[in-house]
């Protein structure tokens, strides 16, 4: 099912709302979210990967990364649907223990956690925390000291494999912050600090191969190298660790051509892949666990937005390009600016005329880099007061969003069951002007 479909009447319902009774009840611009969606996906994960690790003999585990977006509601939705949860802040902690998400359910992530990061999520007795730096070991076995217990911890491994993304949302290759790195002995090194620290309980390693990522090679690469990793440990120290972590980076549609992998066939494939690498090298299969994000929340998410303005605009010799100005933008959806990303939106209100124009969608914002959807077309009667739908805007934008230019940020709305409840209310300038020391 489609979270956002055009009815009879040419007018676009959200989760079965129509888009104009949610702009006059919410206002605009704001994020609509269907719960049904985001519901589904997390149990179809959890589903997939319990059936297909559970064929080869293993046990998987399906954390949710909560940076794609969390609101404590978001927490418990997933957490109902049999998911775990990631957290890589001690202010995503706090939102996942006001949605009373049980500690053990919670791994944190994180370059440079922070002792009282650290600190907290071993008071609250999180499952496990993702090292990521010789300093963290110090950091979180002080901490683990602290509180008198053993944290489990897992050490996040820089591979150098090619995720085939946006430079900035990959994250394997040698020259970016995350992770030891396996070139030059830093992965043996850590290994060796964390088992020589009786407060630190080594589970496995884990590795981010990137984001938005469609095909399966580069998981195939990752399990390999992790798992002739922990071949290593066994044979060095002795040790069978009974964890690995494949990290998220499953990508979806955010174009009608796009054809994301579904989660069926990707816990097919990864344990295929992980079987193939572990009986290779002769460990046993550990337990598996993913991180997806995105492939959750992304697809449900639809951002509505009112037209203001409409202009053409000469774009080269033999193009006239509409600019089709709506009342967000950048500080709602960064993503095109930030990583070039496209989306694919729609007229909400009505069908439109059936005459398309070359259109750029754009936002409100001093920037001409302001893009919503960069190349598309649209009815050329769009005009001043229509509504813009734009399709799979659930993961990364509110997550992202910022106040530039002292635009407040839209509210959330939540969707289900033909009911909408605000799960984040819109911003106001008063907020704003409340950060303001006299
Ligand atoms: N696990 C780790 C360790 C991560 O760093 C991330 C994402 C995930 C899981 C979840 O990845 P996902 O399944 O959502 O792709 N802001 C960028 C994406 C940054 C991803 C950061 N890490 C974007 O909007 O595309």
């Amino acid at each position: 099912p489609r979270t956002a479909r055009r009815g009879d009447d040419g007018v676009i319902s959200i989760a079965g709302i129509a888009a104009t009774e949610l702009a006059d009840r919410f206002g605009t611009p704001a994020y609509v979210i269907d719960e049904d969606d985001v519901r589904r996906r997390a149990r179809a994960y959890r589903e997939a990967f319990s059936q297909a690790f559970g064929d080869i003999g293993t046990m998987a585990d399906v954390y949710y990364a909560g940076k794609a977006f969390l609101t404590s509601h978001i927490a418990r939705w997933v957490v109902e649907e049999g998911l775990r949860l990631d957290v890589c802040s001690g202010g995503e902690l706090a939102i996942a223990r006001k949605a009373e998400v049980p500690g053990e359910a919670i791994g944190m992530h994180g370059n440079n956690k922070s002792l009282e990061e650290i600190d907290a999520a071993l008071a609250y007795g999180v499952g496990r925390i993702v090292i990521d730096s010789f300093e963290e070991i110090e950091r979180v076995a002080v901490a683990a000291a602290k509180h008198d217990l053993r944290a489990p911890v897992m050490l996040r491994v820089k591979l150098g494999v090619e995720a085939h993304t946006h430079e900035f949302i990959a994250t394997a290759h040698e020259d970016q912050k995350f992770g030891f790195s396996l070139a030059d002995g830093q992965v043996a090194d850590a290994v060796g600090r964390v088992l020589a620290h009786p407060e630190l309980e080594l589970l496995g390693f884990h590795s981010h191969i990137g984001s938005q990522i469609f095909e399966s090679d580069g998981f195939e690469e990752a399990a390999t190298r992790l798992v002739a990793l922990q071949l290593d440990v066994a044979r060095t120290h002795g040790v069978e660790l009974p964890e690995l972590d494949l990290g998220g980076g499953f990508g979806i549609a955010y174009l009608p051509s796009d054809t994301p992998l579904e989660p069926a066939d990707m816990a097919q494939q990864l344990a295929r892949i992980v079987k193939t690498a572990c009986d290779d090298a002769g460990v046993a299969v550990p337990r598996v666990s993913i991180e997806p994000g995105r492939s959750i929340i992304g697809p449900g998410g639809v951002t509505l937005y009112r037209v203001g303005t409409v202009k053409p605009v000469q774009a080269t010799d033999d193009l006239v390009r509409s600019y089709v100005s709506v009342d967000g933008g950048m500080g709602d959806n960064a993503r095109p600016a930030l990583y070039a990303a496209d989306y694919h939106a729609a007229l909400a209100n009505r069908g439109g005329a059936d005459d398309l124009v070359a259109t750029r969608i754009v936002g409100k914002h001093c920037e001409s880099g302001d893009i919503v959807v960069r190349d598309i077309n649209f009815p050329a009667d769009v005009a001043d007061g229509d509504l813009v739908a734009v399709a799979a805007t659930g993961a990364y934008c509110r997550a992202l969003a910022s106040q530039y230019n002292h635009v407040p940020r839209p509210p959330v709305v939540a969707v289900k069951d033909g009911d909408a409840r605000v799960l984040l209310r819109r911003e106001t300038i008063d907020d704003l002007l409340a950060l303001e020391e006299e």
